[in-house]
């Protein structure tokens, strides 16, 4: 976006702490005095928006290499400024909801998962971010001191058990002061375990392994911050997809990104666990009447899953439970077969009820 404009200097200063505020980035051209007076200059702002702040979580599945991709299919209503209201029911590390808050002006945005623990972390990161730094600050500082890997390997697990062992005196329902230290140990976890992961066993424990990384960024301050401003404008809740749904109340005006636990499309790649409760077919065929219904109302609705095309040609799951919708596919890179731990491209679907071709 470029703006043309005669500012005086204070005026530009104010403006650009404020977009710095907002993680945009500013450059000045044109940068010239004016000869009729001297406070006064003509400048050419190029305000380009990157998305500076970024996810504050790494998250399986996680959207920000795909975000390019993902921007060309998001509904024409939106950059028309037609909608109003944002819904995220898979939140996970929230990457789209990031990319939506710094680029388009809406209203409202609701954003959810089923997992308390994620919605925890969220939730302070909204409204106790200086004491959670603060936690965070002293987790890194012992985490740095420490020089053997051995050393750094029983701190993670010291403080893994303690994470696990404390969620039994834990409210979900009400924030309080031990969800600070709670929150503050679920992000040092995600930023030292193997491949920051979060993945919880049968009874609801962390049981993600120690990561090895030498120098993990556990605090990133300016992030959090930043991330905290944002979610000023949210509202946060626990809840599973099926009641997000029934409480959209103006569809027309809404956006609904569903970025649900993927369908395996083999057996060694079937990360579906982000809960204890599993995302099986019936919760997919669920979530594609969740679709349809919403369809019915008007609501503009972006999907993705995993495409089971390459390994299995035959497998027609998508084509018959969103039929009559917009499917493609976009490209990732991600860890293709947990055995041997390797990465690869693989196909990933979007599925849109509308057109975003024109
Ligand atoms: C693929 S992840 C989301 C990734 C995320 N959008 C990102 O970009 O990082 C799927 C999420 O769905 C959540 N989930 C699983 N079952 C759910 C359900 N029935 N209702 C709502 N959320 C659910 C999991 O806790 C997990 O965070």
């Amino acid at each position: 976006m470029n703006l043309d404009l005669n500012l005086d200097l204070t005026t530009l200063k104010k403006l650009s702490n404020l977009i710095f505020e907002f993680g945009f980035e500013l450059r000045f051209d044109n940068f010239k005095k004016v000869v009729k007076s001297d406070s006064i200059l003509n400048t050419t702002i190029a305000m380009s928006t990157p998305t500076l702040v970024k996810p504050f979580l790494k998250w399986a599945g996680g959207k920000s290499q795909l975000l390019e991709q993902l921007r060309t299919k998001y509904p024409p209503a939106l950059k028309r400024g037609q909608i109003k209201s944002y819904y995220e029911p898979f939140l996970g590390g929230g990457a789209v909801f990031f990319d939506l808050i710094q680029h388009y002006p809406l209203e409202s945005y609701y954003l959810s998962d089923l997992n308390e623990e994620l919605i925890l972390v969220y939730q302070v990161v909204q409204q106790e971010v200086e004491a959670l730094i603060e936690f965070l600050r002293v987790y890194q500082h012992r985490y740095f001191s420490l020089q053997q890997e051995e050393e750094k390997k029983e701190y993670f697990y010291d403080l893994r058990n303690c994470y696990n062992q404390s969620r039994f005196n834990i409210n979900y329902k009400k924030l309080s002061e031990p969800w600070v230290r709670r929150a503050a140990q679920m992000i040092f976890l995600n930023k030292t375990a193997y491949n920051g992961l979060f993945r919880l066993n049968q009874a609801g424990g962390f049981n993600v392994p120690f990561g090895k990384y030498k120098t993990p960024k556990i605090l990133d301050e300016t992030n959090l911050i930043r991330v905290s401003k944002l979610l000023q404008q949210t509202a946060l809740q626990v809840a599973d997809v099926n009641e997000i749904a029934s409480q959209i109340t103006a569809p027309a005006n809404t956006f609904v990104y569903f970025d649900p636990p993927y369908r395996p499309i083999s057996k060694t790649a079937n990360f579906t666990s982000y809960h204890r409760v599993a995302f099986d077919d019936s919760a997919q065929i669920r979530l594609a009447n969740i679709f349809k219904k919403l369809h019915r109302k008007h609501a503009h609705l972006m999907l993705s899953n995993s495409d089971p095309k390459p390994l299995n040609p035959e497998d027609t799951f998508f084509e018959r439970h969103y039929a009559g919708f917009q499917i493609s596919t976009v490209s990732a890179t991600r860890m293709i077969n947990s055995v041997a731990q390797k990465r690869g491209k693989i196909n990933e679907l979007v599925i849109t009820n509308y057109d975003y071709t024109y």
